[in-house]
């Protein structure tokens, strides 16, 4: 290290520490428009009698965009398509990041019927309460970023042909991180919806 540089070390650690919090700091914007095709049943893992209700299950994963989230890549508009309903290693917050500088964050999870690291091994109420009640397989924490909400209204019907599509598809190994608690930094990416300013 030259001189120069040396003395300005001390300089740079003072500012540098002393520079005001930027929530908006380490965001970029993204263009994520991406479409994406839930993926085909796997020939043979449903009765030929419940065709149609294994197709309309595709139909409304593909029009209630399930793959936006719980595919890897998707929330960043590069969507790998093989990882399709497995899962994402980009995270979404749900905190707000603009009054904590570490929000917590979650990984949308794998959604094939992986036994292991899927819900292959959930039953079928369990997979209904996720989707319709947002009660899901984490601790006393209810859903918090999945828009279950929006769901919550689904008919019957509806709600056992989305079970019954989730379990016709091909189970995906890929395991997802664990949620990352409010003030912990997240070792991944994340992105936050509904960045709101109201001046
Ligand atoms: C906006 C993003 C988003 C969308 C859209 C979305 N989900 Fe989710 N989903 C999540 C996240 C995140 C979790 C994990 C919940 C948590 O930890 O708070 C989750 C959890 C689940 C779970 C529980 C699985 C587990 O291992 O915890 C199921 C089942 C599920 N989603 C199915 C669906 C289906 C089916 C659709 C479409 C009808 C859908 N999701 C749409 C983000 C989303």
């Amino acid at each position: 290290m030259k001189k120069g540089q040396f003395l300005l070390l001390p300089w740079l650690l003072i500012f540098g520490c002393a520079a005001p919090y930027d929530p908006l700091g380490d965001y970029e914007a993204l263009d994520a428009t991406t479409i994406l095709d839930a993926p085909k049943p796997e020939p043979g893992s449903y009765a030929p009698a419940n065709r149609g209700q294994v197709e309309r299950g595709e139909y409304l994963v593909e029009l209630l965009g399930c793959g936006v989230c719980h595919t890897e890549g998707a929330l960043n508009g590069n969507a790998l398509t093989e990882l399709s309903l497995a899962g994402s290693k980009i995270g979404i917050a749900y905190t707000n990041p603009l009054e904590h500088r570490y929000p917590g964050v979650v990984y949308p999870p794998n959604i094939t019927p992986d036994a292991e690291t899927g819900i292959g091994s959930w039953s079928d109420q369990q997979i209904a309460d996720a989707i319709r009640s947002g009660i899901g397989d984490h601790g006393d924490r209810t859903i918090s970023v999945m828009p279950w909400q929006g769901y919550a209204g689904i008919s019957d019907e509806d709600l056992a042909a989305l079970v019954s599509y989730l379990r016709s598809i091909k189970p995906v190994r890929n395991r997802t991180p664990d949620a990352v608690p409010p003030g912990t930094q997240a070792p991944r990416p994340y992105v936050h919806f509904g960045i709101y300013r109201s001046r």
